[in-house]
């Protein structure tokens, strides 16, 4: 499908503040004329959204990593069919709150199925398919899981409840991915205030796609 849009993702560990960051960026976007979709994975398209809450509810080790694997992206595929790829097509910018790097880094590294085996399934998936540009939000995860467990516990989701040393392999991985890619991704310190952070998007935002 021909593509005249913009696709925008977020990415990082828990708490690292992606739904305010994408709001904040979508706001800013449409200050400039620009239509804007906002969605988010899992999820994002109603079928998605059902998958959503087979990953997100329960116990941490509901699912085995492949079989996790695979649900995010019987998602995804979903997701991107219905929704970003329409999206795209007509000119919209696309912002997603996370994408396929949190299943390179949940999936593949800190569940530890490799991230060859997410890469080959990936590719199956979708091709080549993938965002303009990734904001890499990295904060301490024991700073994130505590803004996370601030939303109060009905948002706690099953991988916020995996144990410290997971969420640490998760700021290695997202920031080991953020410097394979220069071209696509930019590393954010989440550490700040908001209005920081959002500074540092949009000035990420001009310099690559020229808004
Ligand atoms: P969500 O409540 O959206 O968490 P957050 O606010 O931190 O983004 O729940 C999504 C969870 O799913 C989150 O813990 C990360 C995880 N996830 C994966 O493990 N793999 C993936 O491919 C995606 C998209 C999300």
């Amino acid at each position: 499908m021909q593509r005249r849009g913009h696709f925008i993702s977020f990415e990082g560990g828990e708490g690292a503040g992606k739904s305010t960051q994408a709001r904040l960026l979508k706001a800013a976007l449409e200050g400039r004329g620009h239509r804007v979709t906002l969605t988010r994975e899992p999820g994002g398209s109603p079928g998605a959204e059902e998958i959503r809450k087979l990953l997100v509810e329960g116990e941490p080790e509901r699912w085995t990593p492949l079989s996790e694997t695979l649900l995010f992206l019987a998602a995804r595929v979903d997701h991107v069919a219905r929704v970003i790829e329409p999206a795209l097509a007509k000119g919209d910018w696309v912002i997603s709150d996370r994408f396929s790097d949190s299943t390179y880094v949940y999936q593949g590294v800190a569940r530890g199925v490799g991230v060859d085996t997410v890469d080959g399934l990936q590719k199956a998936a979708l091709g080549e398919f993938a965002p303009d540009l990734t904001l890499v939000l990295d904060l301490d995860p024991r700073e994130g899981l505590k803004r996370a467990g601030a939303r109060g516990g009905a948002h706690e989701n099953r991988f916020e409840r995996f144990d410290d040393a997971f969420h640490t392999r998760l700021r290695k991985a997202f920031r080991d991915i953020a410097a394979a890619n220069p071209k696509r991704c930019v590393l954010i310190d989440a550490g700040r205030a908001a209005e920081d952070i959002a500074a540092d998007v949009w000035r990420a935002v001009e310099k690559r796609l020229q808004p």
